[in-house]
């Protein structure tokens, strides 16, 4: 996803597609598929230029970035349905994301929105610093550091064990659930019943796991000395009417997991190798990160995960027929049923609203900015998501030296085309 050289201009990606379809009308969408994975910003430019909703028999693609907030904004029409099947069974019942405008989703997105408030941010940075800096330290007279394994990795279980509360048998057993599950969700198009079943067993696991966790911290009282956000949700009484029991609050804990590791560590792999493609951006990132208000540095973060952003498309159902668009010359009908892509990836370098998309720009306003979705889903993890990326990556580039390697080294190692599983850095004076 996103290694390929990719040249940035149309070139008949939309005529290959009609030529394929023609011949195979599923011929075409799997072509597509194809193109997404390693050629998407060349593809996204020209069907944002001649085709910016693209009807296919197997999905609808969106790319321009009023259409795609119109799908993401409004849930009732656009829908998560989809989710359901694939992630509900998986954690023994219905979660947030897989619900639409229903009380459960009002209800338990707010509480976890308590749970994860802004005011963490400086805490959940500081322990990311600490974590960074040991696993840097340890790589550092070596001359190199796998970046997923041994940076982002350790970083985001350390912040599942001391923030969020819990741990696995051991984290690679917590990696591996949230693989499992997160693939069957997000990279299963096809609905392969293999990936399916491998996500059931892992979520049966991870669910009997966190239902012990639960225990054991009732049996301790609560842990009401603990600070973490598992132990906030146990000890949050609500009055009758409202109150949620255990299962919910394991629900909500996997939850946590789910929504955060596979993102966080896809999400830096691919910012901090679009950071290194740029030695001036690479340069004035070093210079931001040495401050001690972190707003600019933060702003290069963002930018730079603009040019590769981990999550590149949004999905959703759409519920009844609806004209998206309408009244601009893009304007068409998505019917009940479609399967529709909000490509979000393809939005943030619209020029309508991304002024200058294809230059680095550390000036753009947040609402620019998809990476952590948009409208009624809009990720509820975002303030402890976002400082958990930004001070691993700041604590990466204040070391000397830092640089990409050749391939094959340099390469970032994939499960599946899409979840990075290695990506060695350079790192001091050492060259090799
Ligand atoms: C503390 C860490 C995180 C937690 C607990 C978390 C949890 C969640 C949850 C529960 C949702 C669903 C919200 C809803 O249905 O209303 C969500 C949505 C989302 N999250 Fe996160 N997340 C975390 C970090 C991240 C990171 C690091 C990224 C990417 C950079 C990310 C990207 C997204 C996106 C794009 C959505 C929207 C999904 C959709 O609309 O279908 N999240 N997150």
């Amino acid at each position: 996803m996103g290694d390929a050289p990719q040249h940035l201009t149309a070139d008949g990606y939309l005529d290959r597609y009609e030529a394929a379809a023609e011949r195979d009308p599923m011929r075409g969408p799997a072509l597509l598929a194809g193109w997404l994975r390693t050629e998407w910003r060349p593809l996204f430019a020209e069907l944002r230029a001649r085709r910016p909703i693209l009807r296919t028999p197997a999905f609808t693609l969106v790319t321009r970035f009023p259409d795609v907030t119109e799908v993401l904004q409004n849930g009732d029409i656009f829908t998560v349905s989809g989710y359901a099947s694939r992630l509900d069974p998986a954690v023994g019942g219905p979660v947030m994301l897989t619900r639409d405008g229903t009380p459960l989703n009002w209800r338990e997105k707010g509480l976890m929105q308590v749970m994860l408030p802004p005011e963490d941010v400086p805490r959940v940075r500081a322990l990311v610093a600490r974590t960074a800096d040991r696993a840097l330290d340890a790589a550092e007279p070596r001359g190199r550091i796998d970046l997923v394994g041994e940076l982002a990795r350790p970083v985001c279980t350390t912040v599942c064990a001391e923030y969020f509360g819990f741990s696995g048998p051991t984290p690679e057993t917590l990696a591996r659930w949230s693989r499992a599950i997160i693939t069957d969700l997000t990279a299963n198009l096809a609905g392969d019943p293999e990936i399916h079943a491998a996500s059931l067993a892992a979520g049966r696991e991870m669910m009997d796991h966190l239902r012990g966790v639960a225990a054991e911290r009732r049996a301790d009282g609560g842990a009401a000395h603990r600070q973490d956000v598992f132990a906030r949700l146990l000890g949050t009484v609500l009055p009758g009417e409202l109150a949620w029991d255990d299962d919910r609050i394991v629900i909500n804990v996997a939850g946590l997991l789910l929504g955060f590791l596979e993102n966080a560590v896809g999400s830096t792999t691919h910012l901090v190798r679009q950071l290194l493609l740029r030695p001036e951006v690479h340069r004035a990132a070093v210079r931001a990160a040495n401050e001690p208000d972190t707003t600019e540095f933060d702003r290069h973060v963002w930018e730079a995960l603009r040019f590769d952003p981990f999550l590149k498309m949004i999905s959703r159902v759409c519920a009844r027929e609806h004209v998206l668009a309408a009244g601009t010359p893009r304007e068409t009908v998505v019917p009940a049923g479609t399967l529709v892509l909000a490509a979000v990836a393809s939005a943030m370098f619209d020029e309508t609203a991304v002024p200058e998309p294809d230059r680095f720009r550390t000036d753009r306003p947040p609402h620019t900015r998809l990476h952590f979705g948009h409208g009624p889903h809009a990720c509820v993890g975002v303030h402890p998501g976002a400082a958990v990326i930004s001070e691993t990556v700041r604590r990466l580039l204040l070391r000397p030296g830092l640089r990409l390697l050749d391939p094959p080294d340099g390469t970032v190692v994939r499960d599946r085309d899409v979840f990075p599983d290695r990506f060695w850095l350079g790192l001091g004076g050492d060259e090799r």
